[in-house]
Parts: C-alpha cells; sequence; structure tokens
C-alpha cells in the first residue's frame, strides 16, 4: 500500500517535473574543442573506410546520442537512469526526422530481455542514422534514499554490473569502431569495453578525464592516450582523451578476475 502510494507520488511529481523544466540543450554537452576532436577522428576514419559501416557506442545518453549519431551508421548508447530515458524520449519527440528507439532492459537469468520499448520511426527518409538506446538500470542502491546515501562514492562494478556488462552479453558478436565514455563508472566500462572493439585502432573516447584522476588507472593498465584536448574549464571536470588499447589481446578476464600489472585493483574497482 504505501509503495503504491510512494509510486503515485512519484509519478505526480515527475509529470509536474514535465510540465516546468525546458528540454536540454540538443548540442552535444561537451566543450566544443573536445567535440571536434571526435568529430576529426570519426570523419578521418570514415575517409578511410569508404564502404564500410561505421559503429559507434556510447555510455551515458544524452544531447551527445543526437548530435554524434549523425556522424556514424549504427549507434548504440547505454544509459543507467530509467528517468533520463524517459527525457530521452522526449527529445526524441523534438526531433522527428531522426528514427529512435528506446529499450527498457530487465535481466533474469536467463540474460537481459526486452521491458518494453519506445519507438519513433523517421518522418522523413533522411539518411542520418538509427538511435538506439538500451536502459539498463544499476543494481545497487536502486531506492531514491540509498541513492542519496551512496552520492559522491566512486561507481564500483557492484553497483552497475548489468550496465557495465550489458554489451558483452546482449552484443556479444558486435565490435565497435568508436566509443564514446560519458556516464557512470567509465573506468571498468573502458575495461569491459576492451574486447568489444574493432580492431587494435578502434578509438576510445572518455570525457572529464581533467579532475577524475581516478580515471587515469585506465591509462596505466588498458589503454594509451594517443591525444587529447584537456584545455577545457568544464564543470565536471571536463577534457577529453582519445585511446587505443595497449595491445591486441588485452582484456579478456572477467572483471574481478582481473591481473593488475601496475599496482594493486583500486578500492572502489569492485
Ligand atoms: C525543440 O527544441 C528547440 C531548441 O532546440 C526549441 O526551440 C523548440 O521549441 C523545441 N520544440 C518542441 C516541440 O519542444
Ligand atoms: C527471462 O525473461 C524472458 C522474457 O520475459 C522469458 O522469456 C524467460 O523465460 C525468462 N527466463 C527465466 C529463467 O526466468
Amino acid at each position: 500500500m504505501l509503495i503504491l502510494i510512494f509510486n503515485l507520488i512519484k509519478r505526480i511529481c515527475w509529470e509536474v517535473y514535465l510540465l516546468f523544466t525546458r528540454l536540454p540543450p540538443t548540442q552535444a554537452w561537451v566543450d566544443p574543442r573536445e567535440q571536434a576532436l571526435m568529430v576529426k577522428y570519426i570523419q578521418n576514419f570514415k575517409r578511410e573506410q569508404r564502404q564500410q559501416k561505421i559503429s559507434m557506442v556510447e555510455f551515458g545518453a544524452g544531447s551527445s546520442t543526437f548530435f554524434f549519431s549523425s556522424f556514424v551508421d549504427y549507434y548504440v548508447s547505454i544509459e543507467h537512469s530509467l528517468d533520463y530515458c524517459r527525457e530521452l524520449e522526449r527529445m526524441a519527440h523534438n526531433q522527428s526526422h531522426r528514427s529512435v528507439i528506446i529499450f527498457y532492459m530487465g535481466r533474469n537469468s536467463s540474460g537481459f530481455y526486452i521491458k518494453r520499448c519506445f519507438e519513433q520511426k523517421s518522418l522523413q527518409s533522411d539518411q542520418t542514422s538509427r538511435i538506439e538506446i538500451y536502459c539498463v538500470p544499476r543494481n545497487a542502491y536502486s531506492l531514491a534514499a540509498y541513492r542519496l546515501w551512496a552520492t559522491g562514492g566512486r561507481s564500483t562494478y557492484t553497483m552497475y554490473r548489468d550496465y557495465i556488462d550489458f554489451l558483452s552479453v546482449y552484443f556479444r558478436d558486435t565490435k565497435f569502431d568508436f566509443a564514446f565514455l560519458d556516464g557512470r563508472a567509465r573506468p571498468q566500462v573502458a575495461y569491459a569495453l576492451l574486447k568489444q572493439l574493432n580492431g587494435p585502432n578502434a578509438k576510445v573516447f572518455i570525457h572529464d578525464w581533467n579532475q577524475r584522476e581516478a580515471y587515469h588507472i585506465i591509462e596505466r593498465e588498458f589503454y594509451n592516450i594517443i591525444d587529447q584536448q584537456i584545455e577545457s574549464t568544464q564543470s565536471g571536470g571536463g577534457g577529453l582523451v582519445v585511446l587505443e588499447k595497449k595491445f591486441e589481446n588485452i582484456g579478456q578476464r572477467n572483471i574481478n578476475d582481473i591481473e593488475w600489472k601496475y599496482g594493486k585493483e583500486p578500492d572502489w574497482w569492485i
């Protein structure tokens, strides 16, 4: 009974919130110089690859989803927040020329399955790519109160297990040319992503590199920085690095079984 009332109140609050808030900006929420660096890599690759279709995956959906997807043929975005996914439905409505599909995912012992989905078919038959967004909720602290209590600490694998593992389960045989990490648990996602990258030259972009030193572990252990744009003074840290994996076969182990080469596993990792 209490839960019912709580959910009803939550629903009303959400509707009120929708009434009084404006849409998030449709420009990607990164510094324009960082955005330009990413676009440069994608366009150079497109020039070299002529016929081949270009695929990109993103962790942490948002305005960046609508922006970067227009440069590639296939765009997959993974988001942990259900509330934000509803916000994305609203953003999609405002971009009726884009084909957008948002899957709300569940998981049971046989794997991930689609609970429900939102689909917007493009009104015009333009050539821009289809956007696929997968909402994969976090595992721990799903109650709002816990979430508030747990903010501030680093995201661990335990909290975001499904979100981190989603690609390697649901897209086991798909390889991506580009990845953009702008969501939760970026270091762990970067590790899990290693086996989904299309060859040794696939690029991973990580946002907010500047002040978040905990992220730098992935440079010591798993990736080389090949380019960067770190002059941004954006709130949240800003700064973008372009990474390639250190060697071809890195990242085959499960996240619990990594052999750390350059130190101990950080205490927030698992
Ligand atoms: C769509 O977004 C633009 C700005 O990006 C805004 O001016 C316009 O009012 C929005 N349209 C709707 C239907 O929300
Ligand atoms: C998992 O969920 C899917 C979709 O609802 C269902 O078809 C399947 O039988 C479920 N598996 C188990 C083991 O519950």
